[in-house]
């Protein structure tokens, strides 16, 4: 049978994670680091559909979000937007090494992998909202309510900004991706993405389905919180692409605080981000679903960032990860 294969990475939200849900606009970078490759391999011989799906790599089993449920009726899906008629006989296999229920898009990056094998297999070209679409109904059934952050996130080259569905990527360098290789001046301002585990995994579906019941209670914290995440990221997405990387620090770790408000952090993220800030970092915050997982510091360069993980280690962090975040583009 023919071998399809496909890639997807993970990601990182910026600022806007939760209040995106709600309308406002979020930021996030791809973590070109952490993949997840499928392959889907077309069975032989003739009968009805037989579709087998399996994840490997996965280091915590009992996470719910695991997007099984999600996939079948990812292939469902796919059988009917790419007009595959003859019958679906398919095993699909996802190496995914993102660490599940963190926040860094391990849902989304095993559905779009799936989603580009499917396509490579069955010989179908899909254009960039049908793979978004596709990978959303996997989203919506492992998050309940997804805003298509991650589903887009999952697959870009840049930093994107995202409202109401519609990403947009914007024009700073990332090491690591196709736009970076693209680039002739790779010089200029030299900052780190740190990105640090708390060790405990958090669901997405539940932190979502906290805040709606919050959010029911009260529409008054809700438009409060949407409000000022919104005027936040908004002036973020400009310092990103000014160069203004003590305003950006500063936006991100007012961020966390709104995220605290409404009790999406933990004590040891609290304490990790402290920690990030008493190493000289410019700001951080938590990054994601919420209820642990992962938070995210910005330092200036190596250097800084090489103590900013060293803080966020004493204070609980079980791994890291480095993102080059390139040159702001300002610089
Ligand atoms: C998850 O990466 C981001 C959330 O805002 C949920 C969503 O946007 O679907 C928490």
């Amino acid at each position: 049978g023919r071998l399809g294969t496909g890639r997807a990475h993970g990601k990182a939200i910026l600022l806007g994670e939760h209040a995106v849900v709600y309308g406002a606009p979020a930021l996030a970078v791809p973590v070109p680091q952490l993949t997840a490759v499928a392959k889907a391999r077309r069975a032989g011989g003739d009968g009805g559909d037989e579709i087998s799906f399996a994840i490997a790599g996965l280091e915590s089993p009992e996470v719910t979000s695991l997007p099984t449920d999600g996939l079948q009726h990812l292939v469902t899906e796919f059988r009917q937007r790419a007009a595959v008629t003859e019958p679906m006989r398919v095993d699909v296999l996802v190496d995914c090494a993102i660490p599940q229920g963190r926040g860094l898009g391990s849902s989304a990056a095993c559905a779009r992998a799936a989603v580009l094998a499917l396509a490579d297999a069955f010989d179908r070209r899909l254009d960039a909202a049908t793979v978004f679409d596709l990978v959303q109904t996997s989203e919506n059934v492992a998050h309940g309510r997804a805003s298509g952050i991650d589903a887009l996130a999952t697959g870009a080259t840049a930093p994107l900004i995202f409202r109401n569905g519609v990403g947009r990527e914007l024009p700073v360098a990332m090491a690591g991706t196709a736009r970076t290789a693209r680039r002739s001046d790779p010089a200029g301002f030299d900052a780190v993405l740190v990105i640090a585990d708390s060790g405990v995994s958090g669901s997405t579906r539940d932190a979502v389905e906290l805040l709606r019941g919050a959010f029911e209670r009260s529409p008054r914290t809700r438009d409060e919180f949407v409000s000022r995440v919104t005027s936040l990221t908004e002036a973020a997405a400009h310092d990103l692409l000014q160069g203004r990387v003590a305003d950006f620090g500063a936006r991100l770790t007012e961020n966390h605080r709104l995220l605290r408000e409404v009790g999406i952090s933990t004590g040891r993220i609290d304490r990790m981000v402290d920690a990030a800030l008493a190493a000289g970092s410019p700001g951080a915050k938590i990054s994601g679903g919420g209820l642990g997982g992962c938070m995210i510091a910005l330092a200036r360069d190596r250097r800084e960032s090489a103590a900013v993980v060293r803080s966020v280690q004493q204070a609980g962090a079980v791994r890291t990860w480095a993102v080059p975040m390139g040159r702001f583009a300002g610089h």
